[in-house]
């Protein structure tokens, strides 16, 4: 696994918490997700290794939870409410208004790598949907005029960088 330095010393201090390895499971993959972007397949392998547990019992977790990715996703990761609330102010619209901008589908990266688009069970702000996630950034009310705003300026983001 090519994990940067300071994820692996927090993976290493992350053990340190739970009296029984396993327990750290679920934290050391969120920590290999947010490093890499996704979990890579040598992952199950190496994280088993790391907890002296066996591969299956990693890939159970890996397999069982949504959160976590098994492909790369485009440097910006979008996430779009679908449930009720969201989806009665317009979420479908403001998600189709994305993928239209970024000319890319659901779960794809979009042709300029700059995205990867979900479109996921509710984020916790059901008062003021349609609500819109770009990494760890939320985004209320996103109209399809809003969402148009906030496709300009991940664009103008990346020819910055
Ligand atoms: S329904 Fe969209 S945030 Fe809860």
């Amino acid at each position: 696994m090519n994990l940067k330095p300071e994820t692996l010393q927090q993976i290493d201090e992350v053990i340190t918490h739970y009296p029984q390895k396993r327990s750290a499971t679920l934290p050391l993959l969120h920590l290999i997700q947010e490093d890499v972007g996704y979990l890579p397949p040598a992952t199950t392998e190496w994280v088993a290794a790391k907890l002296e547990i066996e591969p299956i019992n990693v890939y159970e977790v890996i397999t069982f939870y949504p959160m976590f990715r098994q492909q790369p996703i485009g440097r910006r990761h979008i996430r779009v409410c679908r449930t009720l609330s969201c989806a009665l102010t317009g979420g479908y619209k403001t998600c189709e208004t994305l993928k239209q901008e970024f000319k890319t589908g659901l779960n794809e990266i979009s042709p300029d790598g700059e995205v990867t688009i979900e479109f996921v069970e509710c984020l916790a702000s059901c008062g003021t949907g349609p609500v819109v996630m770009v990494d760890d950034e939320l985004h209320e009310k996103v109209d399809c005029a809003k969402a148009k705003l906030i496709a300009a300026q991940i664009k103008a983001e990346a020819k910055q960088s």
